[in-house]
């Protein structure tokens, strides 16, 4: 099979189980702030909710072909491609997306087609960049398989650590079994209360969870946190309504400040040191055939962070 993609281009899933927490905005936001500095950048939308192909002001009802035909084998991603502008490309998603994850349930290697379609067609882009459902099913774990990058948004909320070590622990076994080359780059912090002492502590916690596993091998290990946070600003969740980005629909706020910073800060950081090292092929106790222990996989955080009582 032809490898054309996996160094040239830039393969980020953005993911977190956990909804609401700031993914979509993220993926629709960052990725116009990267085009407009001229990378050429494909965003697909890869949960049913279809809301960041509504971002973009695209009826998900009027849509031909889908992220859905790329999954069901009825199309490449390139006839699913919509052009938002010169530098920026959405491959939207419909509402049977849902439906996707039934229909495959007997399909062999289920969790690895966007994988294969990202290996084998030939794409002109600088960054894919995968915006992922609230949850750990199918589609999400058929991003995890097709990417080289895994980008976290985290809401520094009581709960907000709940759920990030099965996350953790989905990216390890997802690494070992089918995409060695799987790796955490990095976490932002969205809807960023600064003022607030939870959002410190949460900050803290999370910090102190990833600076602990830099010496361990854990695909979280090299994991950048993000210096710009993500304020909350009501004209980010304004913005999908006009179908636009926060760049277009008020330049001067705190979000397009906000996202226009990050997208720097993406830039200076993880733009060339990520293409290098996912090149780099893992250690032969990295390999996929390691047989993944689940009790050795299962990634903990301090308990006080969980969020649980
Ligand atoms: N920084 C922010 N300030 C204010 N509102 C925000 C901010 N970021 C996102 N929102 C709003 O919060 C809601 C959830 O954000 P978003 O859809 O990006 O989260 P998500 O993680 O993609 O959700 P889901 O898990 O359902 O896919 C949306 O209404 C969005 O417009
Ligand atoms: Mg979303």
């Amino acid at each position: 099979m032809e490898n054309y993609n996996t160094i040239s281009v830039q393969t980020i899933a953005i993911t977190n189980q956990k909804g609401g927490v700031g993914k979509t905005t993220t993926v629709a936001n960052l990725g116009a702030a990267l085009a407009e500095r001229g990378k050429n950048i494909c965003l697909i939308d890869l949960d049913p909710q279809a809301h960041l192909t509504m971002h973009f002001g695209i009826d998900p009802a009027s849509v031909e072909i889908s992220i859905y035909d790329v999954l069901t084998a009825e199309a490449y991603l390139h006839e699913a491609a919509v052009a938002i502008s010169p530098k920026l490309t959405i491959i939207p998603a419909v509402i049977d997306l849902a439906g996707a994850e039934v229909e495959l349930a007997n399909e062999v290697g289920r969790e690895q087609i966007l994988r294969n379609h990202l290996r084998t067609e030939p794409l002109p882009y600088d960054l894919i960049m995968i915006d992922c459902p609230p949850s750990l099913g199918l589609l999400t774990l058929n991003a995890l398989s097709a990417v080289d990058e895994v980008i976290i948004p985290i809401q520094a909320h009581f709960l907000a650590l709940q759920g990030l070590g099965r996350l953790l622990e989905t990216v390890s076994l997802i690494q070992q079994r089918i995409n060695p080359r799987l790796q955490v780059t990095g976490v932002i912090f969205c809807m960023f209360d600064s003022a607030t002492r939870l959002a410190d502590e949460v900050l803290k916690d999370v910090s102190d969870f990833f600076q602990s596993a830099r010496y361990q091998n854990k695909p979280w290990s090299s994991a950048h946190i993000f210096q710009t946070r993500i304020r909350r600003n009501i004209k980010l969740a304004e913005c999908p309504g006009y179908g636009t980005t926060i760049e277009t629909y008020d330049p001067s706020s705190h979000g397009a400040q906000d996202y226009a910073a990050l997208a720097d800060e993406f830039l200076s950081v993880l733009d060339k040191t990520s293409t290098e090292t996912s090149s780099i092929e893992p250690a032969p106790s990295e390999h996929p055939i390691v047989k993944a222990n689940s009790l050795e996989m299962m990634t903990k955080l301090p308990s006080s962070s969980t969020g649980e009582p």
